[in-house]
């Protein structure tokens, strides 16, 4: 079976990082979390203290860009990979609803995109991956073998985002978590630089009324007929 490229994107918290997660584990591919990379960027802002509510410096930003180093650091325990911004595990911070509020907006920049989407590429180089975001198919891997576009209603996907913040013990309600899924839609398929929208060739799976296992056997097919 040769070795591909499987690109999953789609609108947040529509499961595809749960989805990657384990089309990587089963494929013994190697699983990359996309949004994780542009959460990290904006937690270093945030620290710094270019971004709030209120206020964003930008040229900041653009100009201590050279100062971010991510990487990806496999922990077998869990069984993936977690994020390390400047020698740091952030994992746990980057999940907050705060850095949620703020990142659609880092994601906009121009030039974040570009140096992110550069080291991805450059993960993606030797194939055997499975990467999810909202550009992988269009503009990190336009020529990727598989391409999975993933939506679900915004109350669904609000859903589940409250019941993984309140499991991880976050204070947080569900009418702002479902107001922060439908502005970071607004945000994402409005923005000028590589806007969310499906690749003419994804799949589209809309898993409002699919569960889990039936969107994995789908994907699994899809992939092996790709990989003959
Ligand atoms: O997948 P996520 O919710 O962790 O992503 C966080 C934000 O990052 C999301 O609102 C949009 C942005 N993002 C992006 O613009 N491009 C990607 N490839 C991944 C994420």
């Amino acid at each position: 079976m040769k070795k591909i490229t499987i690109a999953i994107d789609g609108f947040s918290s529509t499961g595809k990082s749960t989805l990657a997660k384990q089309l990587a584990k089963e494929l013994g591919y190697v699983y990359v979390d996309t949004g994780a990379m542009y959460r990290a960027v904006t937690l270093f802002a945030m620290q710094q203290g270019l971004i709030s509510n209120d206020h964003f410096d930008k040229q900041q930003l653009i100009s201590a860009l050279p100062q971010i180093t991510l990487q990806f650091q496999f922990n077998p325990e869990l069984g993936f990979a977690e994020m390390y911004l400047n020698g740091l595990n952030v994992e746990a911070e980057i999940r907050t609803l705060e850095v949620s509020q703020q990142v659609s907006r880092i994601a906009e920049v121009s030039e974040v995109r570009a140096k992110l989407v550069e080291q991805q590429q450059k993960m993606g180089e030797d194939k055997g991956i499975v990467m999810d975001g909202r550009d992988i198919g269009t503009v990190v891997f336009p020529n990727a073998e598989l391409k999975i576009f993933m939506t679900a209603s915004p109350e669904t996907r609000a859903q589940r985002r409250y019941d993984e913040l309140t499991a991880k013990g976050q204070q947080v309600t569900y009418d702002a978590i479902l107001q922060n899924v439908m502005e970071r839609d607004r945000i994402d398929t409005g923005r000028e630089d590589s806007p969310l929208v499906k690749a003419n060739d994804a799949y589209e799976i809309d898993n409002s009324n699919l569960n889990r296992e039936e969107q994995f056997q789908l994907v699994l097919k899809l992939a092996a007929e790709k990989r003959a």
